[in-house]
């Protein structure tokens, strides 16, 4: 469920977020999200691609935008509409809205993790990253977090950041650690086309730096006992991610609210669905959802996009159940790929090799 507003645009980020104003209506978006998903479960809710899915509800994950910008209590009328007995329940927190609404709220409205966006700790980089946010709020904000009776909280840090050198980025994972978060997502920042960044590209560090910093954390993230599952998600024993599993498996979801994307297999057919972008828009339109159907021979390419992003990968057969294709579709490409130790036979996974070299891997899956 997207909330498409933050305080302030930061200058890397393609989000779907708009600057909020004081204009801004919250309840006329929770009316429009209500709607939303009432259309969306109706129509697709009963839906089930394999005999192993269940058509529970197993993960909500409020996302943004910043959606610690709207109110708990519309969050709470949210979740009294969406069945979720027994599932992980997420909201997204920029450390810098973390004065506006009382974590206890949030607890009692249903949410049971966390997501913090500390993006790093120093506060040089967090200003040239255009955060409304310092160190000192990261930190407060995982204490009343924690004093909430929140255990479950995921930290996003980034890597690769301008001027950032190998011990600049290392402190900021350490610091990460030491707040003993369950999950970390650490991403390497990317230049994203249409953002302000791109428009004036800060200075990056230089290739070798750049893998200095990546083999360095992971040996550290490592040490700290932090199991990598996907290319930037690590966590404690028990806390992978459900929300991002879903993606990565290619498993079925709904997109609900502005500019949300979704997946949903109906009657042999897999399509995506996408909400309008503009909050104005959607507010006035959202009965529509644009459906784009995933021609077969695009599937094998999408599911492995996603499958082989996970260090583990998924079992063989969730191909099939997931693509409506059999194996033998890539039967032949596989193969090939195992010659070369790029790919496991007994799974739909990467070798470690593999995952290095997986733009190669995915290559092969385009023809
Ligand atoms: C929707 S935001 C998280 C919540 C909140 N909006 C915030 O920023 O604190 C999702 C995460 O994606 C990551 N992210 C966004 N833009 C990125 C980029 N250009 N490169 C790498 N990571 C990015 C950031 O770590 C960010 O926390
Ligand atoms: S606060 Fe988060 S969603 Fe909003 S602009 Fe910044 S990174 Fe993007």
């Amino acid at each position: 469920m997207h909330f498409p507003w933050c305080v302030k645009k930061c200058p890397y980020c393609d989000f779907n977020s708009h600057p909020i104003k004081e204009s801004t209506d919250q309840k006329a978006y929770l009316n429009a999200l209500l709607l939303d998903w009432r259309q969306q479960h109706g129509t697709f809710g009963r839906a089930r691609i394999a005999e192993s899915d269940t058509q529970q509800v197993s993960s909500i994950f409020f996302g943004g935008g910043t959606p610690s910008l709207f109110e708990p209590q519309y969050l709470a009328r949210l979740l009294e509409e969406v069945p979720h007995t027994g599932a992980e329940i997420t909201l997204e927190v920029n450390p810098g809205t973390a004065e506006y609404f009382r974590f206890e709220d949030y607890k009692a409205a249903g949410i049971n993790r966390l997501s913090i966006g500390a993006q790093s700790f120093s506060n040089r980089q967090l200003a040239q990253l255009g955060r409304v946010h310092q160190r000192g709020e990261i930190v407060r904000a995982v204490a009343k977090a924690r004093h909430a009776g929140f255990s479950n909280i995921n930290l996003d840090i980034m890597w690769g950041l301008p001027g950032q050198s190998v011990e600049g980025a290392l402190d900021d994972l350490q610091q990460t650690i030491d707040l003993e978060p369950k999950h970390i997502s650490w991403y390497q920042l990317t230049i994203e086309s249409k953002t302000e960044f791109a428009g004036r590209p800060p200075i990056l560090p230089v290739d070798p730096v750049l893998q200095e910093i990546e083999q360095a954390g992971l040996a550290l993230l490592a040490d700290a006992g932090f199991q990598r599952y996907e290319v930037s998600a690590f966590s404690r024993q028990g806390h992978r991610c459900r929300h991002n599993l879903i993606y990565w498996s290619f498993g079925d979801y709904l997109g609900i609210g502005a500019g949300a994307h979704g997946k949903v297999s109906r009657e042999g057919a897999i399509y995506r669905t996408r909400r309008p972008s503009q909050p104005r828009l959607y507010q006035q339109d959202s009965q529509i959802t644009e459906l784009t159907l995933i021609p077969d021979a695009q599937r094998p390419i999408e599911f492995m996009m996603n499958a082989l992003r996970l260090v583990d990968g998924v079992p063989l057969q969730t191909f099939a159940e997931r693509t409506l294709l059999p194996w033998q579709s890539v039967r032949e490409v596989w193969k090939e790929l195992v010659s070369l130790e790029l790919v496991r036979q007994d799974r739909c996974a990467t070798t470690p090799l593999g995952l290095r070299y997986l733009d190669s891997v995915l290559e092969r899956f385009l023809s």
